[in-house]
């Protein structure tokens, strides 16, 4: 902001320096533009400072996350259940009177690799949410 009110004030003293010969006209242009020089400077410096500011506190928070303590639980460690996955003629409707699902009938077997195919909104989600409950 200072630099912006200096401007005028500049201008003026080398206006007066261009009249009385002390300064050429490619003078005076230069040190109109001195102040513009600042400003941009001045705006570098505090995009440096301010992403200076956010890098030091990332780094404490990562500081932070290496120096915590890990975490030694007794509890077993979770096992998920294992098993197969039956759907026999299963039918669902989001809104009764509009069935999603028409008597759907797989197996996932086990420990088994089994894709879920199909069209956008065939159902895939559905089937998979239903197992979830
Ligand atoms: N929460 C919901 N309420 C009502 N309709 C739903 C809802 N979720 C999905 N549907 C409808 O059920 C059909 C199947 O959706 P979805 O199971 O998400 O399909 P996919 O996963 O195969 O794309 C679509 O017509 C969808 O608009
Ligand atoms: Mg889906």
């Amino acid at each position: 902001m200072l630099i912006w009110c200096g401007l005028p004030l500049i201008m003026w003293i080398g206006g007066q320096s261009l009249i009385t010969g002390a300064l050429d006209s490619v003078s005076y242009a230069l040190v109109c533009m001195l102040p513009l020089f600042l400003a941009k400077f001045a705006g570098v410096m505090f995009v440096d400072f301010t992403s200076y500011k956010h890098m030091s506190i990332s780094k404490q928070k990562i500081t932070q996350i290496i120096d915590e303590k890990e975490e030694t639980g007794s509890l077993e460690p979770f096992v998920p259940n294992s098993f197969d996955i039956a759907f026999d003629k299963v039918s669902f409707a989001y809104v009764p009177g509009e069935p999603v699902l028409e008597s759907i009938s797989f197996t996932a077997k086990e420990k088994q690799l089994t894709a879920v195919v199909g069209d956008s909104g065939a159902g895939k989600s559905t089937v998979l949410n239903l197992i979830a409950k």
